[in-house]
């Protein structure tokens, strides 16, 4: 790494000048940047901006993505990745929609009871950082099947870019500086290789300094000229393994070998005349979505309104409900048999919305008697990333991928250049134990060679009359599924722009622990003493999710868009 901050101040000067005007001539009045050309949201504006080229380049939206996500491994290195995995919608213009699942998997050498100590006890230290916490990565398997499926330009030509950032290096915002500098002096400690490839030659990174990833460079170049092959099969996959061995890690040849990414048909729902095109398990999103949605399609919101404690309190009851079926049903669709067509019909809503209290809470230990067991604590990190993209001809893609939490296990593979994600703690690590903390221990997802584990992300894309209408997903761990549903819930429920449905105030329910969490300050003290008064445990919390969304309008064939200002570096770009 080398740092050259005079050279790059001017640089990114330009760069921001450059993207001001181009701000300027694009953002509209309500704060949404207007695209008839098509449009790319991410976390991070250097991203946006290799996304966007792309399609001015002529590149579709699956190319856009492919470029941005790449991008985002070496820009946004807390969440975008090749070391983890994560979850592709895509809807063409034609109207045909699919979804890509490159979701990672238990190493062939995993236990079921692999995380627990000696006295039987999650060892929680396992699944946050070190050797033992990595599923098998899936993005690069994940990436190259939406590309060879439905992109257009060469793989080299989307995959170069990323490359080049991380070979000549890039300016760190603010953000970034400070996020490195915590990490090299804390978590990454323990592993020389990551401090090497994110740790500053001498004192620590400011804004405007630039990072060099020279080995990430290399890995990316082999990747963009070889293939995904350089990174399952090649010396990308003998740099995981020995690293592995070294170590005490998992992973081996054999599992990067036998890794496949999967296409799998979407999940489907409709809510005031649109349909909801959504991810199925292993993400867990779309089937709670959609069960939200038809518990909710029972009651007139829009009479005491969005903000109403009458509608929240039915929105929790909702949320409370999908979150149970989450723990008691849903896991790997390769591994377990889930009853989707029920949970996702209208019939099961009805029962369920029949049985709402319309002015009192419903206990949740109650609701999930069959499954909850007494006992310890649970949480869970905020570090994930959501792309939302629209090309010129109305093709779409909505992608959340991640490496779980901030800079996943903090291990880089030495010599590649990358981090390995620590997405094995999305297991239930404890069989049997289900609690009030929100521990699950139901036997879906517990830990098998080669399975997947089961997420929460949710990228999302609604229709309406067959038409394109909006792009959407979201970061936050178990918060994701609430975020995306209410993000979709202002836009098609109460009519709110994109701008307005990204900025509203987010609620927050899983079921157990049974507390409803609310952004803070977003609500009048008296709504949340009435939810209280309903029997609501009530707490306000920071920031919920980061959910870029698109708004296309489909006469016009315009989109809207709106990055999420809850993350600094933010940027929707156009072509
Ligand atoms: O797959 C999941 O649901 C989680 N591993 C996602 C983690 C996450 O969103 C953390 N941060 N935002």
């Amino acid at each position: 790494m080398k740092s050259d901050r005079h050279a790059v101040t001017l640089l990114s000067l330009a760069a921001l000048s450059l993207s001001a005007s181009v701000l300027c001539a694009q953002t509209d009045s309500a704060g949404m940047v207007v695209s008839k050309r098509g449009l790319v949201i991410s976390s991070s504006s250097i991203a946006s901006d290799v996304g966007a080229g792309i399609l001015r380049r002529g590149g579709n939206a699956v190319d856009a993505a492919v470029a941005t996500a790449f991008a985002l491994a070496v820009t946004y290195p807390g969440a975008g990745n090749i070391g983890g995995g994560g979850f592709m919608v895509v809807r063409l213009k034609s109207g045909t929609a699919t979804t890509i699942d490159y979701r990672e998997r238990a190493p062939l050498g995993s236990t079921q009871t692999m995380y627990l100590d000696a006295n039987g006890k999650i060892d929680r230290k396992l699944t946050a950082t070190g050797y033992l916490a990595p599923g098998v990565p899936g993005t690069v398997r994940g990436l190259a099947l939406a590309h060879q499926r439905y992109g257009k330009l060469p793989w080299r030509d989307v995959v170069m870019p990323a490359a080049q950032l991380a070979t000549k290096g890039f300016p760190l915002d603010s953000e970034l500086a400070r996020g490195l500098n915590r990490e090299v002096a804390q978590a990454m400690k323990p592993y020389p290789a990551s401090v090497a490839a994110y740790g500053k030659s001498t004192g620590s990174w400011q804004a405007g300094d630039t990072i060099v990833l020279t080995d990430l460079g290399r890995t990316l170049t082999a990747i963009a000229t070889r293939g995904p092959e350089a990174f399952y099969k090649g010396w990308i996959a003998d740099s995981i393994a020995a690293e592995m061995q070294r170590n005490g890690g998992l992973i081996t040849k054999k599992d990067l070998a036998a890794y496949q990414a999967k296409e799998r048909a979407p999940v489907r729902g409709q809510f005031h005349g649109y349909d909801i095109v959504t991810m199925p398990p292993p993400s867990s999103g779309g089937v709670a979505m959609v069960e939200m949605f038809n518990i909710l399609s029972h009651f007139d919101l829009q009479r005491p309104g969005r903000w109403s404690p009458e509608t929240l309190h039915l929105v929790i009851e909702a949320m409370r409900r999908a979150y149970v079926d989450r723990a008691r049903y849903l896991g790997d669709p390769d591994f377990v048999k889930m009853p989707l067509a029920r949970l996702t019909s209208a019939k099961y809503a009805a029962a369920l919305a029949s049985h709402i209290d319309r002015s009192k809470a419903t206990s949740s230990v109650e609701l999930g008697k069959d499954i909850v067991t007494p006992t310890s604590v649970a949480t869970e990190s905020d570090e994930t990333t959501q792309f939302s993209i629209v090309d010129a001809d109305g093709n779409a893609v909505s992608n959340t991928f991640t490496l779980e939490g901030g800079y996943g296990s903090h291990v880089v593979v030495r010599g590649a250049g990358f981090l390995l994600n620590n997405e094995m703690g999305d297991f239930n690590k404890k069989p049997g134990e289900t609690n009030v903390q929100g521990d699950i221990g139901t036997a879906a997802n517990l830990i098998a060679p080669g399975k997947r584990m089961l997420s929460s992300m949710s990228p999302t894309i609604v229709t309406k009359n067959g038409k394109l209408f909006m792009v959407t997903g979201s970061p936050g761990g178990r918060t994701i599924i609430n975020t995306v549903m209410e993000v979709v819930l202002n836009a098609t429920g109460f009519g709110m722009n994109a701008r307005e449905a990204v900025d509203a105030p987010r609620l927050h329910h899983q079921w157990l622990p049974d507390v409803a969490t609310f952004e803070h300050d977003a609500l009048p003290d008296s709504t949340l003493a009435r939810l209280r008064a309903m029997g609501h445990t009530v707490e306000q919390r920071g920031r919920q999710g980061d959910a870029h969304t698109i708004i296309f309008n489909a006469k016009t064939r315009t989109a809207y868009g709106a990055n999420d200002r809850r993350s600094a570096d933010s940027k929707a770009s156009a072509p």
